[in-house]
């Protein structure tokens, strides 16, 4: 069974709370249910972390070397930003594939450059909770 590393970026901990024009009113909860019951249906083994700390994301991403097959991302604002995350995904140099809730493309001008897709194999926005679902069915045929 393959093994995938699910990380959730900062604020995403607020779902439901956090902008729901944007977000959905759905909470973090439900999403993390919702990959979970994803990834049993396509019999991945996943685990999930999410944390507000850029850090404690490369701690995980280094740590996931060896441990994992794959790494699924949704950085949050660390997307913009985040060189330090780029480097650890690069330095690991597992298959990750990149999700956004929103579609980063249409949104404000300094959301539309992504770090991290320098590096990820794929990329999937705008597509909700449905985008985790496609980044692991994207996984899980690789
Ligand atoms: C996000 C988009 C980012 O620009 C933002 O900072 C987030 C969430 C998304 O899922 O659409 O926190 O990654």
């Amino acid at each position: 069974m393959k093994k995938i590393l699910v990380i959730n970026g900062p604020n995403l901990n607020l779902l439901g709370l956090r902008e729901p024009a944007l977000y959905g009113a759905k909470n973090f909860k439900a999403l993390e249910e919702f990959i979970l019951s994803v990834a049993a249906e396509l019999s991945l083994d996943v685990e999930l972390f999410q944390s507000n700390h850029e850090g404690a994301i490369v701690d995980k991403i280094q740590a996931a070397y060896g441990l994992f097959d794959a790494i699924l991302i949704n950085p949050a604002a660390y997307t913009h930003t985040s060189v330090a995350i780029l480097d650890a995904l690069k330095a690991v140099a597992l298959p990750t594939v990149e999700v956004h809730l929103t579609d980063i493309s249409t949104r404000e001008e300094f959301r539309q450059f992504s770090y991290i897709s320098l590096y990820a194999q794929k990329t999937i926005c705008g597509k909700g909770f449905d985008g985790y679902k496609e980044g692991l069915e994207y996984i899980s045929r690789l």
